[in-house]
């Protein structure tokens, strides 16, 4: 009989054993530290001639509950990242394991079946069924955690990626890797970099069934003829894998996580990544209009930084944004549209590249351009051409300085000429420390008129902050070319926008559409906004809407609009016909079709708050809108969003506005 913790209960006290074949054996001596009583992190074991726990968390991986221990093993170099399912017994490993042969003989599972995305549902549905009957059969009277654990449990073991599946669901990686099968995984840690784990492949074949199981979720193949695959996920994730003898010593497979919690100014604050002073200066860039570039190094948090900032944008304007994997998300209620790029088919064809989308994107009348990186010719000459056709680009580039990033974009392969340049206002560096792992924005600079780089602030590593070395020189002039504003009038804007962002960061609003709330709010009620920046008020965000009929067709209908659209044109025609009927039934009609469209309404905005979305960037809202309701119901006093379609009375009378396309504020 098994056991689980409750997703409540903190954690199981019991030493967790490890539960299969390929998570290796901890060693006794392991397994006495993973019994020791968990140290606060102030009181981290010291003993130089020991081992040393330098972690331990618990975490869920759908229904199986999770144990992670990281330790710094005497004598070894990297520190260990060892994952045991949290309260399973050897005997009921090896249950398990039976169960889950049984399974794949009775569903006839062979390894192509599994990978067959056409099959998936039917596959799954036949073991769903199965598995049922199964745990019945083996582990009567079990309670409903421990079969929603079991079936969890054998579905990634028997469908999914077993161990694998389990590391992806830890948010503190960034990164897995299988680099062959005679070597453990190994894992990037938010915190701890990279780290030897405790998971193994059981063989070469293993990892090569795993990479055929990924590339079919995206209608690809990798085989011998075609060893080498790049893989998006729906889930957002990236994967990349090689099969020998490309990669010499054994199959590899390379998971990049998506981060499911996307980043925004406010972390980026609370985190000492960026100063507000810092933020506040790209924010006024990003406002009016002028285009940037974030550079960096591989992995230094070029597109987070793209993320953040893109949280800027007036709720006005027209986003497209083009990237390989999908990674940016921005709030719900701007007017965005994200493209991404295909790979070529089996037979290379069907590729649709950055360059293809972004020469696309200048037909789809975009006010701002974001790219996910430019790395070819083609991709920046079409940038530059977007730019000078009066679009404002945001992307990202690989270069470690403002000085390197001028230097890569005017010299071959790219080649753009200096003069064209200044086109890009600001070049924004994103930095990691490669010893502490910290990531830092490392320089703001202008573009000068005749395409050299003035840094206007510059990280000083020492002291870990971000200081102003020079005086802008370009980019106020440009915003006053642009905007008609004095000196002053700018810096007064600089200190609102620092008020507005330290506001942020109190209150806690931490959130993309929370923090895209403001922003907006900051655009079309700048002086009510400032009231309660000032006041130190809570904003009451979405509690404060209220929903009424639009006065314009929204741009964008959905499904539910397009069918009421259609309704109402057939009243409309049927209108027309009975146009002299008596005025008395033409006011009863019109009332009918405005409760209509009211109706329709509260609908969507019921299905905007409540449906979960299947897409990464759905996910992402609905977790946090999830969180946020969460929160609401443990503390209504302290949350600050409550859901669109509920009226908080108590603070109606200070309304502000918003434009959001279907939802419109009660004057
Ligand atoms: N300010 C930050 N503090 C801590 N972690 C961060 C920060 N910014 C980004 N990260 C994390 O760093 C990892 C890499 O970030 P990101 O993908 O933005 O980098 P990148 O420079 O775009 O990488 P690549 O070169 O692969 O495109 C992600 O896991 C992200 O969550
Ligand atoms: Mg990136």
């Amino acid at each position: 009989m098994i056991s689980i913790p409750k997703k409540t209960e903190k954690k199981s006290k019991h030493a967790a054993s490890h539960i299969h074949a390929s998570i290796k054996k901890t060693s006794k001596k392991d397994k006495k530290i993973a019994a020791a009583p968990k140290k606060s992190k102030d009181s981290i074991v010291q003993d130089q001639n020991s081992d040393t726990i330098l972690d331990t968390y618990d975490f869920y991986s759908e229904r199986i509950p999770l144990t992670v221990t990281i330790i710094k093993k005497h004598g070894e170099f990297v520190p260990t990242y060892s994952l045991q399912i949290s309260a399973i017994s050897k005997t009921t490993e090896l249950i398990l394991e039976k169960v889950r042969l049984e399974l794949i003989r009775r569903v006839s599972l062979g390894t192509e079946d599994i990978g067959d995305i056409k099959k998936t549902d039917l596959v799954e549905d036949k073991f769903n069924e199965l598995i049922g009957i199964l745990i019945d059969k083996y582990f009567p009277d079990s309670d409903y955690d421990t079969v929603n654990f079991l079936r969890s449990y054998l579905k990634i073991n028997s469908l999914g990626l077993g161990n694998i599946e389990l590391l992806m669901s830890d948010e503190t990686l960034e990164e897995l890797v299988i680099n062959q099968a005679s070597e453990p995984a190994w894992v990037y840690h938010k915190k701890y970099g990279w780290l030897r784990t405790n998971v193994y492949l059981k063989n070469e074949e293993q990892t090569k069934h795993y990479a055929s199981i990924i590339g079919r979720k995206v209608g690809r193949q990798i085989t011998v003829l075609t060893p080498l695959l790049d893989a998006h996920l729906g889930t957002g994730d990236r994967v990349n894998a090689t099969l020998s003898p490309v990669s010499t010593n054994g199959n590899t497979i390379t998971i990049r996580k998506f981060s499911k919690d996307p980043w925004t100014i406010t972390k980026f604050i609370k985190t000492k990544t960026i100063a507000p002073e810092a933020a506040a200066l790209i924010w006024t860039a990003i406002q009016y209009e002028l285009s940037a570039l974030i550079a960096g190094g591989t992995a230094s948090g070029k597109t987070s930084a793209l993320n953040v900032f893109a949280n800027f944008f007036p709720p006005n304007q027209r986003i497209i944004s083009i990237e390989d994997t999908r990674e940016i998300v921005l709030p719900k209620f701007l007017h965005w549209v994200p493209l991404n790029t295909t790979l070529p088919n089996a037979e290379g064809k069907g590729e649709i590249n950055m360059g293809d989308l972004l020469v696309n994107s200048l037909r789809m009348r975009p006010d701002r351009i974001l790219v996910g990186e430019v790395r070819r010719k083609r991709e920046t000459e079409t940038l530059f051409e977007a730019i000078h056709t009066g679009h404002s680009v945001y992307a990202t580039f690989h270069a470690n300085s403002a000085k390197e990033t001028v230097e890569r974009l005017t010299n071959a392969p790219l080649d753009v000429p200096s003069i064209m340049l200044p086109a890009i206002s600001l070049v924004i560096v994103q930095f990691r420390n490669r010893r502490t792992g910290k990531r830092r924005t490392f320089q703001i600079a202008e573009i000068m008129p005749g395409g050299e780089a003035n840094v206007i602030m510059q990280y000083d590593i020492k002291k870990d902050v971000l200081v102003q070395v020079s005086k802008s020189k370009a980019l106020y002039d440009n915003i006053s070319l642009f905007t008609g504003m004095s000196d002053s009038e700018i810096s007064k804007e600089l200190e609102d926008k620092v008020k507005v962002l330290n506001y942020l960061v109190d209150k806690n609003i931490a959130d993309v559409d929370g923090v895209g709330r403001i922003v907006a709010e900051y655009y079309t009620n700048k002086d009510g906004l400032m009231k309660y920046v000032n006041g130190k008020k809570d904003f009451p965000l979405a509690s404060q809407l209220t929903l009424e009929v639009p006065k314009e067709n929204p741009s964008q209908p959905t499904k539910e609009v397009q069918a009421s659209a259609s309704k109402s044109d057939k009243k409309e025609d049927k209108k027309e016909e009975n146009k002299k009927e008596d005025a008395k039934k033409e006011d009863k009609k019109d009332s009918k079709e405005n409760k209509d469209i009211k109706t329709e309404i509260k609908t969507i905005s019921a299905q905007t708050t409540e449906s979960p979305k299947p897409e990464a960037k759905n996910d992402a809202h609905a977790k946090s809108e999830s969180h946020e309701k969460e929160k609401h119901e443990k503390h209504p006093e302290k949350s600050h969003t409550t859901p669109l379609n509920k009226k908080d009375t108590s603070k109606e009378k200070a309304k502000p506005r918003f434009s959001f396309p279907l939802l419109h504020l009660k004057k």
